[in-house]
């Protein structure tokens, strides 16, 4: 079966220059190959600075990639110029973290739900409206809102609203960047069962950025591990939820608190922003790695098979397969 989307060595790397003006090149997404098949939520999991809204937006074509090709259900969109890209962005769409920010805030709701069909230009004003209301009702929101503007409404209606605007392009896949990020627990809940019904009703396939394992364990069936632009573990979400493999998803699993469990007991360590940088040989992850040994200072493991369905890049699992 062709996947929906498929990331084949996927690049954006960034030349960045010191304060004496020197340039240096910084890979913020680094050779990252997915395939998400329809229906799918592939939740991208790792922390802040790992180059999971750089991935989003490379999917979406809000940043040009600096290597690698994308293709949408065989079609390679990564190179395509705007005018022969145009027809397919509908069919994917970006829900942001922050929704105040993503909204415009002079604009009512009618305003910005029937904005992306006016650029569409496919639908007269009466069945625009008749759209927007529909959308709202779906999100769990009513005509009565239709006149209201962004700061009229709670972070948990505003995400509501930015996914009601998402859906009016009737997408295939929604590219969710720390959809719940910027809401309170009880909030977060609603939109993540919000979005669940969403899948199953409309058949959406979902790539679904967190740095919260517990949000992607409870939404995705794939999930993938980033850390400084690399995938280093991926598979299905509950084998990587239950039986980690790479140190690094090991790390991040026991970082997440629970009720019972003491917070500094057994723990590797969490490193802190000095051995987070770049190194310019060997494993990217040696340097906070319990496990290291002389090989990963050399050379950075490719993903490989550790199980059905389940790839990682680690020299140690290797060995030890
Ligand atoms: N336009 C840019 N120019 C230079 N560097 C950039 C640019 N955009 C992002 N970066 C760098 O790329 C890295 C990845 O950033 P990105 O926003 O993708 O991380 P993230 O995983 O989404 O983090 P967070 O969880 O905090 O949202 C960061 O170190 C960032 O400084
Ligand atoms: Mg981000």
């Amino acid at each position: 079966m062709q996947p929906l989307l498929k990331l084949d060595a996927v690049e954006k790397h960034f030349v960045k220059k010191t304060y004496l003006g020197k340039e240096s090149i910084f890979r913020a997404v680094d050779g990252v190959t997915l395939a998400v098949n329809k229906g799918d939520t592939l939740g991208i999991v790792g922390e802040s600075g790992c180059g999971k809204s750089t991935l989003a937006n490379l999917i979406v074509r809000l940043e040009e990639p600096t290597g690698g090709r994308i293709f949408l259900e065989g079609v390679e969109i990564s190179h395509l110029p705007e005018a022969r890209l145009r027809p397919l962005r509908p069919r994917i769409q970006i829900i942001f973290q922050d929704p105040y920010s993503s909204l415009n805030p002079r604009m009512n709701v009618e305003q910005i739900i029937t904005e992306p069909m006016r650029v569409l230009g496919k639908w007269t004003q009466d069945d625009m409206r008749g759209k927007a209301v529909s959308l709202l009702n779906l999100v769990g929101l009513t005509s009565d809102h239709l006149r209201r503007y962004p700061h009229e409404f709670s972070g948990g209606q505003r995400q509501r609203l930015s996914i009601a605007r998402a859906l009016t392009t009737e997408p295939e896949i929604l590219i969710l960047d720390e959809p719940t990020s910027a809401l309170d627990v009880s909030v977060q809940a609603q939109v993540l069962n919000l979005l669940q019904q969403l899948q199953k009703k409309l058949g959406l396939t979902y790539v679904f950025i967190s740095h919260n394992l517990a949000v992607v364990k409870y939404v995705a069936n794939r999930a993938a591990v980033m850390y400084l632009g690399k995938i280093l573990e991926t598979g299905k979400a509950d084998d990587i939820m239950l039986n980690p493999v790479h140190p690094y998803t090991q790390e991040l699993i026991s970082a997440v608190p629970a009720i019972g469990k003491p917070l500094a007991s057994n723990r590797p360590d969490c490193g802190n922003e000095s051995n987070k940088k770049q190194v310019s040989s060997g494993c990217l992850y040696r340097l906070r790695c319990r496990q290291a040994s002389s090989v990963c200072s050399q050379v950075m493991p490719e993903l490989q098979d550790c199980g059905p369905d389940h790839q990682v890049a680690c020299w140690e699992v290797g060995r030890n397969a």
